[in-house]
């Protein structure tokens, strides 16, 4: 009997060593085809996933034998945690694992935007030597403002401190005793505080009901027309219309984009703009992170799997008859 489904691509040790314990089927294309996902779910007790299966509320009623679902990542956007905990599913996801990654990313892009990277390297490939049209601007003593300041957000922050950089951080859930605030001595202001204040604004945000759109044309509007705003967490968070508007009227500087309202994004005016850096959703893509992902997502489900309690579970479930 068939124990654990894997419907993206996700390979490593972790998997193989799961093989030997487990019966393990890895579709990595399964996805793209909910309706077959939806008739080959119920023979399996575990599903492992990344961002783009819709784990929705048919497809947990048609996983009858379901005990867990392993997010290998951290968005819960494309999973209804709601639903699983009312089929007595387990969530289980890497909160941790890859942060590292998504912040040097968001550093990367900072600096990017900051002296121009990119275009440079583009424009010196055509046989060029423009050193005067690529002056850029320094980091070092500028603010960044981090909106959501969780683990990424305050990994990301503390780069930013190494770099010079002032600290002001939105978030309505912080606590007092947050890391981000003792150890950074980051500033915790209001959100339009923080879009006046800051030279960076880098979101850090889940894709929930009430980030939907938060970064809106009245954000932007807000911003210095300098400043830069970089977007590593979720796309959903962005009106994506206001940000282009924002950035061909010269509201702000120049925006950094690894992650998109759809993925993968239909192409249109975004990818025309000479002010905005666009990356295909790979903060978290490094070997690293990856393999730290696989092997933490894998050893959660064989725990569920063993009946033991899983590390990262989300929801809290009453045992499955
Ligand atoms: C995450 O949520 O872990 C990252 O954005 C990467 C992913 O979605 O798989």
């Amino acid at each position: 009997m068939p124990d654990i489904l894997i419907t993206e691509k996700i390979r490593g040790a972790a998997v193989d060593a799961m093989s030997k314990q487990f019966e393990v089927v890895t579709l990595p294309d399964l996805w793209k085809n909910p309706n077959e996902l939806l008739q080959r779910v119920g023979e399996f007790r575990a599903l492992i996933i990344r961002n783009q299966t819709q784990v929705n509320a048919a497809l947990l009623e048609a996983g009858k034998k379901l005990r867990v679902i392993g997010r290998a990542g951290v968005g819960l956007n494309n999973v209804d945690v709601a639903a699983a905990t009312r089929a007595g599913i387990l969530v289980t996801s890497t909160p941790d694992q890859n942060a590292i990654s998504v912040a040097e990313l968001a550093i990367g892009l900072i600096l990017s935007l900051a002296r121009m990277i990119p275009a440079a390297d583009a424009d010196t490939k055509q046989g060029n030597w423009n050193r005067t049209r690529f002056l850029g601007t320094e980091i070092y003593g500028k603010t960044i403002g981090i909106i959501g300041a969780g683990k990424i957000g305050y990994l990301t922050a503390r780069r930013a401190q190494a770099f010079g950089m002032k600290v002001l951080a939105y978030d309505p859930f912080i606590s007092k005793d947050s890391i981000l605030l003792s150890e950074i001595n980051a500033e915790l202001v209001s959100l339009d505080n923080l879009l006046e204040r800051s030279d960076v604004v880098s979101c850090h945000l889940p894709a929930t009901k009430q980030t939907a759109g938060l970064l809106n044309a009245e954000c932007f509007a807000r911003m210095k027309p300098t400043a830069t705003f970089i977007n590593t967490s979720r796309g959903e968070v962005v009106v994506e219309r206001d940000l282009i508007d924002a950035l061909k009227s010269g509201a702000i500087g120049g925006a950094a984009l690894d992650v998109r309202g759809t993925e993968p994004p239909v192409h249109g005016e975004l990818e025309k703009l000479s002010n905005l850096i666009l990356t295909p959703h790979v903060a978290a893509f490094t070997h690293e992170a990856q393999d730290r992902v696989t092997d933490a997502i894998c050893e959660d489900v064989c725990r569920v799997l063993e009946g033991k309690h899983a590390m990262n579970a989300v929801n809290k479930i009453q045992d499955r008859l």
